[in-house]
């Protein structure tokens, strides 16, 4: 995948949520996604928001769902019933091999790419059994459930692993990601980045996303 064009997908996670279709409109035409963090306070310790928030955007960005709940399975179809591009579901939450392959093909069924998402103490073997079966590999840089959290630089051995060994996989970062630590996510071999409290930190929120695409 050497030389494909970074996507960069802004998480409203760290948006004013009090604002959101301004906060939305602000990142139109620099974004490539807006990644949808759904948290279940279960899987992660945070709760956050579902379709019925999501669906009242007005945007022409894709949506990326990024399901951070103990059963990923209940969740897809209100996604895909709003139209996800993405949807990803956590290997720590579905372990079972036949059960991770029928949520995969569940989400492509509707019309979805499929991801599966890794945290910084999985190791990448652990989706060996899928891998050839995902559109996409969020390898997560803190461990998931929140904002604006120092980046796990011990994971970029797992992005440089996932690239040697799948050339042609997009391979997603999350979590951390701004100006300085972009570079090294993309020399690792990530080709799409989440960010969050960076862009919606900053006042000039297209230059911030063209930041993170610079190599
Ligand atoms: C963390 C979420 C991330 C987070 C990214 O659990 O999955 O998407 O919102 O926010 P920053 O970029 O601030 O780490």
């Amino acid at each position: 995948m050497p030389n494909s064009p970074i996507i960069i997908a802004p998480s409203i996670l760290s948006a004013d949520l009090g604002k959101l279709q301004e906060e939305v409109a602000s990142i139109e035409g620099s974004a490539d996604w807006l990644q949808i963090d759904v948290m279940d306070g279960h899987f992660v310790p945070n709760l956050s928001f579902g379709t019925s928030v999501i669906k009242g955007i007005k945007t022409s960005l894709p949506f990326d769902v990024h399901l951070m709940v103990s059963n990923p399975a209940d969740r897809v179809d209100e996604f895909i019933d709003i139209g996800a591009k993405n949807i990803t579901f956590h290997a720590e939450a579905v372990k079972e091999s036949d059960t991770r392959q029928a949520l995969i093909q569940k989400i492509k069924d509707g019309g979805a790419t499929a991801g599966i998402a890794l945290n910084p103490d999985t190791s990448l073997s652990e989706v060996d059994d899928v891998i050839d079966s995902i559109d996409l590999l969020l390898i997560m840089s803190v461990n998931p459930g929140f904002g604006g959290q120092e980046f796990i630089e011990d994971v970029l051995g797992k992005v440089k692993e996932a690239r040697e060994k799948y050339p042609d996989l997009m391979i997603q970062m999350d979590g951390g990601v701004d100006d300085k630590t972009a570079p090294k996510c993309i020399e690792a071999g990530a080709n799409n980045l989440v960010s969050g409290s960076f862009i919606f930190g900053s006042a000039d929120r297209k230059a911030a996303i063209d930041s993170l695409r610079s190599q």
